[in-house]
């Protein structure tokens, strides 16, 4: 492969230098592109366009293989745990035990929200949706800590990471609490970090509480499936915010938002959604199917498709899995899994969907295993953030230390030309 590729415009040529990854992901790198040629290059939904050389996560849509620093998804979900992946991703090394009983500690001096900010939480109705609220409070955290983290200095990034961490889960599980009027509860220092995620969520005054460890083990799984996915759309909005060097939690806030929407983060709220409607209706997935790959019915069949795994889903497979063997060891017997696998069953084989390349996302199944597990529907994106926290850190960290330049793309210009401007009483 040659290193440099030619470009040509109104019979002139000329040159730019191509990088190629350590996975040989080609680039043709355009920095200069502009400055030499006075030509931009037009890429919506950026599908060709690299925003960023990266060294944290690795994917690969045509094989359907995902990476974490080098570790295969698959032996991370099956050997590791959510806090040491957490390190991984931020840290860039598996830490030793030592490093880990830090870590640990290290996120539990912070858990501790500023009682202020349940003056906050009040002002919100009930019916308010956790992810808007938790994308508020994400930013309020700011007014509690205004001092912005010195990234050079590896000692206050690394409490700055802990105090994330830390206070994030908390208010996640506060966004639920709110919901069902509920007395706020405090993260327990004698516990692990989602063992605490179950007790802060369903603990209540009146009684003692044990989460299941059948479930905290799932949990755990899930928010390691969930932990990075290179430049999706979340993880750009928190690089695109930070590189205006705005902090870290006013970031972290936008990439809630961001995630939030039904075609991101949002699509495992919507996929359960979707199914109980298609239980309510008859449980007829030929139907549903049918809506899909009707142009004229704006419908998608979500947890299918993605913008890059064209081939499937490895968080996917993972789930699916997972999804039969929580539902068996609780005892739980979903209609709605049904309808699921065969909706999954008959898109795999219909001529739109193979032609397409849609297959079942890490979204198809997460939503039954949360269900399965008590957690309501609306709270299914705000543990998609939860598990994405430290991929939006170690993004934002990484962009930050390599001295990204601010994140400004250009445009082409369609409207109107100049016009001279008329009075109100001439137009
Ligand atoms: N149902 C029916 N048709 C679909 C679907 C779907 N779920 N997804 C894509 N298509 C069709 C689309 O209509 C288009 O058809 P045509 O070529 O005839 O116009 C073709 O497939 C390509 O779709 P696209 O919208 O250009 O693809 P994209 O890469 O821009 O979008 C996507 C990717 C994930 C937004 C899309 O597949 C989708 O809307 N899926 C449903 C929502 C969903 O499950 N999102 C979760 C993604 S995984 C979690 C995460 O990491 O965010």
């Amino acid at each position: 492969m040659s290193n440099i590729a030619t470009l040509e415009i109104d019979g002139k040529k000329y040159e730019f230098p191509v990088v190629v990854g350590t996975e040989n992901e080609v680039a043709i790198d355009i920095e200069k592109l502009r400055g030499e040629t006075g030509a931009i290059t037009l890429d919506p939904g950026y599908k060709n366009s690299g925003s960023c050389q990266s060294a944290i996560t690795f994917l690969d849509g045509e094989q359907g293989i995902l990476r974490y620093r080098g570790y295969s998804i698959e032996d991370l979900a099956s050997k590791s745990n959510f806090l040491e992946v957490s390190y991984l991703l931020i840290f860039g090394e598996l830490p030793t035990a030592a490093e880990l009983e830090k870590f640990e500690n290290t996120i539990r001096k912070y858990t501790l929200v500023h009682e202020e900010m349940k003056n906050i939480i009040d002002g919100f109705p009930k019916t308010a949706h956790p992810m808007g609220v938790l994308a508020s409070l994400t930013s309020a955290l700011t007014a509690f800590n205004p001092k912005s983290v010195n990234v050079a200095n590896d000692k206050e990034m690394y409490e700055a990471v802990c105090k994330t961490m830390g206070k994030f889960l908390v208010i996640a599980t506060w966004t639920y609490r709110k919901a069902m009027g509920y007395p706020l509860n405090y993260y327990d220092n004698t516990k692990g970090y989602v063992e605490n995620f179950m007790q802060l969520m369903f603990a209540l005054p009146t009684g003692p509480y044990k989460p299941n460890p059948v479930v905290v083990d799932a949990l755990d799984k899930l928010f390691i499936l969930h932990a990075d996915h290179e430049q999706n759309c979340s993880t750009s909005t928190v690089r695109m915010v930070g590189s205006s060097h705005a902090g870290l939690f006013a970031s972290i806030s936008a990439g809630v938002s961001a995630l939030w929407g039904p075609l991101h983060g949002g699509a495992n709220q919507a996929v359960l959604e979707m199914l109980e409607e298609i239980q309510k209706d008859g449980g007829d997935a030929d139907k549903y199917l049918a809506k899909a790959k009707d142009k004229n019915d704006p419908f998608r069949l979500m947890g299918f498709g993605h913008r890059v795994y064209k081939n499937f889903d490895p968080r996917a497979k993972i789930i699916k899995k997972a999804a039969d063997d929580v539902l068996s060891s609780l005892g739980v017997e979903d209609p709605v899994l049904n309808i699921a696998k065969k909706l999954e069953e008959s898109a795999l084989q219909d001529e739109y969907f193979k032609s397409r390349n849609l297959y079942p996302n890490v979204d198809f199944y997460s939503g039954i295993i949360y269900r399965a597990m008590g957690i309501p529907t609306e709270m299914f994106t705000v543990l998609f953030a939860i598990g994405r926290l430290p991929g939006w850190i170690a993004q934002w960290k990484e962009m930050r230390v390599n001295k990204e330049p601010i994140g400004r793309p250009r445009q082409v210009y369609v409207g109107e030309p100049h016009r001279e401007f008329k009075p109100a009483d001439k137009r």
